[in-house]
């Protein structure tokens, strides 16, 4: 593809802006107003509305992806000495989780296409310690559901890049026991701070909602059931997030369209390619990641990533495999090497992608990596 123009921006263009407008402040003005600052009716409203959109029975409103996870696990007694096995490639809390519950993350190395859990090599992993599976859908591809619901462990799916997404036919939320989706300012549908966790199992929304919060009402007569946290979405933030379903699928197309200049505009530069995305299944489209092969492309991603930062083109990683990080390098020294993750994990590099951006922002970015390229391989 020609480039559209050889200038470069005159100002940063941001990786993930939020795309926020009138409608989500006069949301939150309205909610301030109305007095219900904590959990109220429109918190409510979102996991009703919520259990619609992913089909699932019941959806709990929680502050992050995290608490989402944690409680999940806790949910599905995940405790002291468990195995949970899980995915390199993703945030950290996904494994922070785990060990909150005093549970080891065993990492299972990922598929070099669309960096999800190699479902293969799941089975070599399992012990008699085995609790639980928490599988991740990178970027917005749903991972391998099936293979991983044939192993017959209850599963927490990590679908904090993948609220709109659908493996073959069936709704994501609506397919593991918890299902734990992110409201972060970066995701698709973004509250600031904000988690959900949507399950079809009623003593999983039970033992959620009881933790979540410890029962108030009866008067000073409270008592607490269970484990209690305090990880109950505000109304406030709950509001923005009603707001932002509502535009979702008109940030899908835009999400479409972005993809599409990515694909168009850097398909013929050697040694960038994009990760692969599974034609039956709906992807959220969260990010773009294209992978940078330092032989093929001239140089390294990180190279790449700091030419990028000189056009004034924010860029991201996701993500640096969490068994390398040294928290974790340190507490398990006798982690295997996982060498498809830590490949990626040199290579990925996700671009600036954004209902807030406009096409041109995106050829913009599109131009500059052409540049980087052109001058990386000259
Ligand atoms: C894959 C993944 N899992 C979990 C989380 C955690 O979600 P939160 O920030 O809402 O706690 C994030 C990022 O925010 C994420 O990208």
């Amino acid at each position: 593809m020609p480039t559209r123009r050889s200038t470069r921006r005159l100002h940063q263009l941001g990786f993930q802006p939020p795309a926020i407008g009138e409608d989500e402040i006069a949301a939150v003005t309205e909610t301030l107003r109305s007095g219900w600052l904590t959990t109220g009716p429109k918190a409510a409203l979102l996991e009703e509305r919520m259990a619609a959109y992913v089909e699932a029975k019941h959806v709990l409103a929680v502050t992050s992806g995290t608490a989402a996870m944690h409680l999940a696990l806790l949910a599905l007694g995940v405790g002291a000495g468990d195995e949970v096995i899980t995915s390199p490639i993703t945030w950290p809390a996904t494994a922070n989780v785990i060990e909150h519950c005093g549970a080891r993350p065993i990492f299972c190395d990922v598929r070099a296409g669309d960096l999800n859990i190699d479902t293969a090599l799941i089975p070599e992993l399992v012990t008699e310690r085995t609790k639980a599976i928490m599988p991740v859908d990178i970027a917005g591809q749903p991972c391998d559901l099936d293979p991983i619901l044939a192993l017959g462990f209850p599963i927490v799916e990590d679908s904090a890049h993948a609220l709109e997404s659908v493996y073959r036919g069936r709704k994501i939320g609506s397919i593991a026991d918890a299902t734990c989706f992110s409201l972060y300012v970066t995701k698709n549908v973004a509250a600031g701070e904000g988690g959900l966790v949507a399950t079809n199992r009623d003593d999983v929304a039970e033992a959620i909602r009881n933790m979540r919060l410890t029962r108030r009402g009866g008067g000073s007569h409270y008592d607490q059931v269970t484990q209690g946290f305090k990880a109950n979405l505000a109304d406030v933030l709950a509001a923005i997030a009603l707001v932002q379903l509502d535009k979702i699928d008109d940030h899908a197309v835009t999400r479409e369209r972005q993809f599409g200049l990515y694909d168009e505009g850097l398909a013929d530069l050697a040694g960038i390619t994009p990760l692969t995305r599974d034609p039956r299944d709906t992807h959220a489209l969260h990010l773009y990641v294209i992978r940078v092969d330092a032989e093929l492309a001239g140089a390294d991603r990180d190279a790449y990533q700091h030419a990028l930062s000189e056009e004034l083109i924010s860029t991201s990683i996701h993500f640096l495999p969490v068994h390398t990080l040294t928290w974790f390098r340190e507490r398990y020294p006798d982690q295997p090497p996982l060498p498809e993750a830590e490949k990626a994990g040199d290579e990925v590099l996700s671009l600036p992608l954004s209902p807030a951006h406009s096409d041109d922002d995106i050829l913009d970015a599109v131009d500059a990596v052409r540049r980087v390229h052109e001058r990386f391989t000259a």
